[in-house]
Parts: structure tokens; C-alpha cells; sequence
């Protein structure tokens, strides 16, 4: 499965990327306007920060479907490669997806509320399909099921777009969208920490710590093999 950072914030990106096995980065206008900046500016230091080989996800801001091609094709030429626009499923967004496979531009196609939403973007080319997790559970409807019909719809029609889920609030949902075969989740970075922490952890590290200083002092391994 791959794991996307979903943030603008260029420290925390930072961080994901020098520590975690992260496969790129996803942003959307909200994300964007959180930061309060130049919109180039920050989108080229995500870049350099992620470098060429993850991901790069940024949305377009237009909803006319010219409009919509014009942003992809101006961004890939910023981005370069592994970029990909996302685009909110409507009918434009539909046509600038098949017009952007056919420029060879990679398409997210996002806000992706339903199980035939996803896959009509898929047979119009999109590369991933993006349903909101916790905006469905939020509606007392249910993500990770939509994502699992989604994954499935895929394999029964033999489709080669994958599903990155979006939108999660907790590791649960993270957890069981990994269950149902969702290929890719989006994470925000606060969250990302929490999926690799544990008070146990930290425990058993400490114990390990102790027993070791009680022996050997200070010494770490490499004091001892020289
Ligand atoms: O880009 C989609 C995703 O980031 C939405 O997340 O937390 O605004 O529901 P959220």
C-alpha cells in the first residue's frame, strides 16, 4: 500500500520524508490556503523537498474543463515528473481527464462520494480515484465499504486505476481501508506520527535501555566490538 502525506507544510513534509517510507504528497486548495503563501514559490520547495522518484498531487483550482487542461499542462512543466492534477469529478472534470491522458499527464480524479463516481472516472483514465473517508463516515455513511466496493469493482472489471483514500481522522479508518485492498491512503502529517507510535513501544524501548546500562554502562555496541 502507499503511504501519501496529505499537507502544504513544508517542515512537517520534511520530516515525512527524511524519516518515513512515504510515496509522495498530496495537497487540495484548502491545504494550499493553510500555508498563506506564494502558491509557486511553495509548491517548487515541495518538490525539491520530495525530489523527482514521490509523488506530486496538486489540484486544480478551475472548473471549466480548458481551464482545468491548461493548469495540468502549465504544472507539469513546474513539477515535472510524478506530478499528477487532481481533478473533482463533474462532467468537465471528466473531459479535461481524458484530454490530460491524451497530453500524458497523470490524473487524480478527487472529491469522490460514491462507488460509480469512481469508477466512471476510472473508464474516463483517471490514474487514481480519490473517495473522503471521514467525510462519508461523517454523513453516517460508511468509507472504508465504499472503498472496498470500489477496489472490488476494479477487479471484477479489470481496472487499472487505483483507489487513494482520502480525508481520515483516525487510525482505524486508516487500518481498515488497508484491510478492504484500498491501494493508497492519504495521511496528514500529525496523524502519519500516530500511526507509528505507541506507549508500549516507548516502554519496551525503555526497559531495553535499562537492562542494557545496568551491564554495560554507557557503552553502546560499537564501544564494544572495536
Ligand atoms: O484532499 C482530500 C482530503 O484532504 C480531504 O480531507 O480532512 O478535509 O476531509 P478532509
Amino acid at each position: 500500500m502507499q503511504y501519501i502525506i496529505d499537507s502544504a507544510h513544508l517542515s512537517k513534509i520534511k520530516k515525512c520524508v527524511e524519516f518515513y517510507p512515504i510515496d509522495g504528497v498530496t495537497t487540495n486548495p484548502t491545504i494550499i490556503s493553510k500555508e498563506k503563501t506564494d502558491f509557486l514559490k511553495l509548491i517548487t520547495d515541495i518538490k525539491d523537498v520530495i525530489g523527482p522518484d514521490k509523488m506530486f498531487h496538486i489540484q486544480t483550482t478551475s472548473s471549466e474543463c480548458n481551464m482545468i487542461v491548461e493548469e495540468a499542462k502549465r504544472l507539469r512543466e513546474i513539477i515535472g515528473e510524478n506530478f499528477y492534477i487532481k481533478i473533482p469529478i463533474s462532467a468537465d472534470g471528466l473531459k479535461a481527464t481524458d484530454i490530460c491522458k491524451k497530453e500524458g499527464i497523470n490524473v487524480t480524479m478527487t472529491a469522490i462520494f460514491t462507488q460509480q463516481q469512481a469508477l466512471i472516472g476510472a473508464k474516463a483514465g483517471a490514474d487514481y480515484v480519490a473517495p473522503y473517508i471521514n467525510r462519508l463516515d461523517s454523513i453516517v455513511s460508511d468509507g472504508v465499504h465504499v472503498v472496498e466496493e470500489i477496489v472490488n469493482l476494479f477487479k471484477i472489471h479489470d481496472i487499472k486505476s487505483k483507489v487513494l483514500a482520502a480525508s481520515f481522522k483516525n487510525i482505524e479508518q486508516i487500518h481498515k481501508t488497508a484491510l478492504v485492498g484500498g491501494h493508497a491512503v492519504t495521511i496528514n502529517p500529525d496523524l502519519f506520527e500516530n500511526l507509528v507510535y505507541h506507549p508500549l513501544t516507548l516502554y519496551a524501548i525503555d526497559d531495553f535501555e535499562k537492562d542494557w546500562e545496568g551491564v554495560y554502562g554507557n557503552k553502546k555496541i560499537l564501544d564494544l566490538i572495536k
